[in-house]
């Protein structure tokens, strides 16, 4: 059996954190990927996994403490076959980035709680956190306060915390339930009094009056197989569903002409064949948005309160399919991005998704997203926002179609789009125009440098 010192792994932006929460003591056994503490810097908390799975002999740490990347905080007795394969450190944890209420991906690696926002209709996998409705401020809580929230259906970005820095405690949570029961206290949506986070069997609807969801046994019916979720699923479903109750959304479809602009693609990965990159059409559409964002810049705003916080950089969040779920790269400063330079960065972005290996930085603060299946296949499709962000693109697969030329059918390659849009921000005359101008620009895109 060997002994192995169990260290703080990558915990992004931040130098320092503090444990606020131990979760074994010396004996415990652990599992590999277990959390063991919980560490909390000025805006997130979340959990220390194990790298190995065995018998805690010693903590290293204790409440209170300052661990950064490195630090050990506990000494392990691994199992027979864990030593081998022992790395030095767990895989990275991801934490939002310190000032980014805009939390897009889910974290690959224990992230605390609940999140922030949502998907595209398949389903975009989101952050690790529950920023406060009106501030975008994530509420301190330690996870084992955030579960308990979570089960009971109270919604901690509501609670007043009565700890340092207004950190959350399980009473707090107690008491604020209390409250509402004895109806002192309503909670700011009812949508939100449903427990979002708590399966996708729909939570529990009944706060909206909906009628139970179906209990079934499958197995009456035929051979099932049963299969947990995976995380990211779960926090995904968490934010898509919070995103789909609480955001009016509208989607706008609009069909782009982009014969010529797929022919320069073609051109362009021919004259770069042997430089390693090919340029996809989502790069030229990443492009065009910025574009057309500037034009129309409430689609890259959020809303803050009565507010509307519109933000002067433009960093395109799109939806990358991976074997875990949907994970959201960010692209950031777009803008001062060629189409070359866009498509090497998401290929790498897209790599790093699938291999599980995206940084926290590489999750958050986009200010749009698009997701695209066009790669795959379909004709149109409901994105749901990411929030905090006010709309999304989903883009499906080009085909050849008839166009009318005004004398006769003329065979033309046509992109199905679909905006989706947050309507307490933008109304549907302006999604209208936004996806006339982002088709003006595809159609012909001289038009990106007006
Ligand atoms: N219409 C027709 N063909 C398209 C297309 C479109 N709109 N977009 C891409 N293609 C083609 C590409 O040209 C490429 O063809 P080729 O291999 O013959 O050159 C092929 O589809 C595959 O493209 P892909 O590798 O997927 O690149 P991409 O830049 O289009 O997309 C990702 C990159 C990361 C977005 C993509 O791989 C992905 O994960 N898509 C799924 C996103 C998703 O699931 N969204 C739903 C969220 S709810």
């Amino acid at each position: 059996m060997a002994l192995i010192d169990i260290q703080v792994p990558d915990i992004g932006d931040f130098d320092e954190v503090t444990v606020i929460e131990i979760l074994v003591k010396p004996g415990d056994t652990v599992k590999a990927d277990q959390s063991l503490l919980t560490v909390e810097s000025d805006k997130a908390s979340m959990e220390i996994p194990s790298s190995h799975g065995g018998v805690v002999k010693e903590l290293r740490v204790k409440l209170d403490d300052k661990v950064k990347q490195g630090s050990i905080v506990l000494v392990l007795e691994a199992e027979a076959d864990a030593s081998a394969s022992a790395a030095p450190v767990a895989a990275p944890v991801s934490m939002p980035a310190a000032a980014a209420p805009v939390a897009q991906a889910a974290a690959v690696v224990a992230p605390v709680a609940v999140a922030s926002a949502p998907a595209a209709a398949p389903a975009l996998a989101m952050p690790a956190h529950e920023p406060t409705a009106m501030t975008g401020q994530l509420p301190h809580a330690s996870p084992s306060v955030r579960k308990f929230a979570r089960e009971i259906g109270v919604p901690l970005a509501e609670v007043n915390g009565s700890g340092p820095k207004g950190r959350i405690s399980q009473e707090d949570v107690q008491s604020f339930a209390k409250s509402v029961m004895t109806g002192d206290v309503r909670t700011q949506a009812q949508a939100v009094k449903a427990p979002a986070g708590s399966g996708g069997s729909g939570g529990d609807g009944a706060a909206l009056g909906l009628i139970p969801w179906p209990k079934v046994d499958f197995a009456k019916f035929g051979p099932i197989e049963r299969k947990d979720m995976s995380r990211i699923k779960k926090i995904s479903g968490a934010n898509l569903l919070r995103n789909a109750i609480m955001i009016p959304a509208v989607t706008n479809h609009d069909d782009a002409d982009i014969t010529d602009l797929e022919a320069f693609r073609v051109s362009t990965n021919k004259e770069n064949e042997k430089s390693g990159v090919k340029v996809t059409m989502l790069a030229f559409l990443i492009k065009a948005i910025v574009a057309t964002l500037k034009k129309y810049p409430e689609f890259n705003s959020s809303l803050d309160g009565d507010a509307i916080i519109y933000k002067n950089y433009w960093h395109i969040g799109f939806a990358a399919d991976t074997p875990n779920g949907l994970m959201v790269p960010v692209i950031r400063d777009a803008d001062q991005k060629g189409v070359l330079q866009l498509s090497q960065e998401m290929g790498e972005l897209a790599k790093k998704a699938r291999d599980g290996k995206l940084s926290s930085a590489e999750m958050t603060g986009a200010t749009f997203t698009i997701s695209s299946l066009g790669g795959i296949g379909g004709k149109y499709f409901l994105p749901i926002i990411n929030a905090p962000e006010v709309a999304i693109m989903g883009v499906s697969k080009s085909m050849m179609e008839p166009v009318w030329d005004g004398k006769q059918f003329v065979p033309r390659l046509m992109l199905p789009m679909s905006l989706t849009y947050d309507h307490r921000v933008i109304d549907g005359a302006a999604a209208a125009r936004f996806n006339v101008y982002l088709s003006q620009i595809l159609a012909d895109f001289r038009r990106v440098l007006l």
